[in-house]
């Protein structure tokens, strides 16, 4: 549905220049929700605007259902209006003198009719779709944070856009909100049937939210791939280490072989995944998750290292351990009904085949 192919941008100002977007290319099936994940500043905002026509890149292309919206070497550049779009950006404007029913039409001011049906009737459809069809007549700023969000969502997909773009729509929600809305956003999404592609810089949104999680750090895409495998099989220390707060340990490999590696570390020798040929004895570095982590009585695992807690934090569902071994720490997430406490003497086991080791980066 959307194909990007080498897109880069540089900022100009008058003392210094900023290149943004390095060489980005990029597949959305049709129908499909991807997520642009990636820090602050990696480049989310301007490849998300460079596709809506609000920035215009300096190289490369970008083709919406098969048609070049977008090419530098071609020198064509549809205008956003005519890209068939939907948008919702982080400060979504609600017209507050309008009502719900206003707000969601306003699109469609000078359309009687969409696809057949009346603009009323299609207005109404996208009211409840996002459930606000009972509020239609109510002013719009007597709506809740949450219902707004629903409300600026109603409103980029009454006109049918081929290609909804939403950049990080939920950072103005609290915590609890934001998690209700991960689900509903997602139920919207399929079931309105539009190719969406959504920005965020949090992991947990990402991957509980997406079919697709394309990973961007300095203005480049580094990988693409469903959550699960992005999570399973990252492909570069920064993907691992971003996806989930995890320990750096160094190692050394004692054997490889597909896909697979034996680490000597200071936790023992680790099972771990390989993204790329190690040989044995190069340094490599485990991006070892604090979840894969289990921490035992030493007579249950006498060939396991040994640690002592130094510091433990109660989480609800989970507790988070800091274990000393030897010179290194190393965090563990452990259930919530866990009763170890700092001071006590544990054998760390790490499940194997769950982390993936790196070269060394020197
Ligand atoms: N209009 C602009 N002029 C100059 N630099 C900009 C402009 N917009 C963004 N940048 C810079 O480009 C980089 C990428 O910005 P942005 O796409 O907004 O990142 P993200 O959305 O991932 O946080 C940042 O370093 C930012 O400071
Ligand atoms: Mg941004």
């Amino acid at each position: 549905m959307i194909e990007i192919r080498n897109l880069e941008l540089t900022y100009r100002a008058s003392h210094s220049t900023h290149h943004a977007l390095r060489g980005v290319s990029l597949s959305v099936p049709r129908g499909a929700l991807l997520t642009l994940l990636g820090p602050s500043g990696c480049g989310k905002t301007t490849l998300l605007r460079s596709i809506a026509g609000l920035e215009t890149p300096d190289h490369g292309s970008i083709r919406i259902d098969g048609e070049t919206v977008f090419s530098a070497e071609d020198g064509i550049d549809v205008p956003s209006a005519r890209r068939n779009l939907g948008m919702v950006f982080q400060s979504y404007a609600i017209w507050p003198h309008m009502s719900v029913f206003e707000n969601a039409a306003f699109p469609l001011r000078y359309r009687s009719k969409v696809q057949g049906i009346s603009a009323r009737g299609r207005v109404m459809e996208c009211l409840a779709l996002v459930q606000l069809q009972h509020l239609a007549d109510r002013p719009a700023p007597m709506l809740s944070g949450g219902q707004q969000q629903r409300l600026a969502l109603a409103r980029a997909l009454v006109a049918s856009p081929k290609v909804l773009l939403l950049d990080e729509p939920l950072s103005n929600l609290d915590a609890r909100l934001r998690e209700e809305m991960r689900f509903e956003l997602r139920r919207i999404v399929l079931s309105s049937g539009v190719t969406t592609i959504f920005v965020t810089h949090e992991q947990t949104e990402a991957l509980s939210m997406s079919d697709i999680v394309a990973v961007m750090k300095d203005g480049n895409i580094v990988q693409a791939d469903a959550p699960r495998g992005l999570y399973q099989h990252p492909s570069s220390e920064f993907v691992a280490n971003f996806l989930v707060r995890s320990n750096l340990v160094p190692g050394t490999v004692r054997d490889s072989h597909e896909g697979q590696a034996n680490i000597d570390s200071p936790v023992g020798v680790i099972a771990c995944l390989i993204a790329s040929p190690l040989t044995a004895g190069s340094p490599v570095t485990i991006v070892l998750k604090p979840e894969s982590v289990s921490l035992l009585p030493p007579a249950q695992a006498p060939e396991a290292a040994v640690g002592q807690i130094e510091a433990t934090a109660f989480m609800g569902d989970a507790v988070e351990c800091a274990v000393r071994v030897g010179p290194i720490v190393i965090l563990a997430k452990l259930p919530g009904d866990t009763t170890l406490t700092a001071g006590d003497t544990v054998a760390i086991v790490v499940a194997p085949n769950q982390n993936t080791a790196f070269p060394a980066q020197s």
